[in-house]
């Protein structure tokens, strides 16, 4: 054979289970390594996209209330760059939508519709019944129905502490932002937190989104 007197070869590599294992994973580390590292300091994935700010403190309640629920089972956030995506939810995210997203919430699976534009997309007593009984406005809709979310209050949630906790990771809420955090809790409940979050759910970002779309580039 050819390769008989070389030291290291592809066959010893091959006859080897144990150290084709191990061979494979660095192989797969490296090209992870190389493919995701960058994406941290890249200016369209670490910038917020025009119009982006931080959660409102009630939009936030409600964003850990749909990760709670386990929205994100039955819900991507993310419109994708295909045409029929684009038609159908709007103008596809961009990375600079959710840097305030800890932790991000793009999805898996669609059992239902993407969420990433729904806001604004039907009134807020739509979604109260919606929410309520989904059954009530779409007949054959299989996703469950959350009537509790009405009766629990959001008054005296931990909001600040929330907050302090993501400005520690890099959102920049101000001192004010968080002093006042709490009064906009005041006489809400579970659903009017969860329905201003869906509310808010791509508005922002929507202009940008669009005139990325426009250029036909990121
Ligand atoms: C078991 C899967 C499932 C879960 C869990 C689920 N949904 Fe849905 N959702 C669906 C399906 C299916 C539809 C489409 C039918 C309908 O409108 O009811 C839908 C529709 C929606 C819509 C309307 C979207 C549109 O563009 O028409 C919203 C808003 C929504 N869901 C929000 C939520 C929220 C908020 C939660 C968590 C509290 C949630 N869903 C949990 C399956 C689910």
């Amino acid at each position: 054979m050819a390769n008989e007197n070389k030291r290291f070869s592809h066959a010893t590599l091959e006859k080897n289970i144990g150290l084709l294992i191990v061979c494979s994973i660095l192989v797969v580390a490296f090209a992870g390594l190389v493919q995701i590292v960058p994406l941290f300091f890249q200016h369209s994935t670490t910038t917020p996209a025009p119009g982006i700010k931080p959660y409102e403190s009630l939009n936030l309640i409600g964003r850990d209330i749909y990760i709670r629920e386990g929205c994100v089972g039955c819900h991507s956030q993310q419109v994708r760059m295909l045409q029929s995506e684009v038609q159908r939810y709007g103008p596809y995210s961009l990375a600079g939508e959710s840097v305030y997203d800890h932790p991000f919430l793009w999805g898996s699976k669609r059992t239902g519709p993407d969420l990433a534009r729904v806001g604004g997309r039907y009134s807020d007593e739509w979604h109260r019944l919606h929410l309520r009984n989904p059954r009530d406005l779409v007949k054959d809709s299989n996703m469950p129905s959350y009537p509790w979310l009405q009766h629990n209050s959001v008054e005296g949630d931990n909001v600040q502490e929330r907050m302090k906790a993501l400005r520690y990771i890099g959102v920049p809420y101000t001192d004010e932002q968080i002093a006042k955090a709490p009064e906009a809790l005041v006489g809400k409940t579970e659903e009017d937190a969860l329905i201003a979050y869906l509310q808010g759910l791509g508005v922002p970002g929507r202009d940008a989104a669009a005139e990325a779309v426009q250029r036909g580039g990121y």
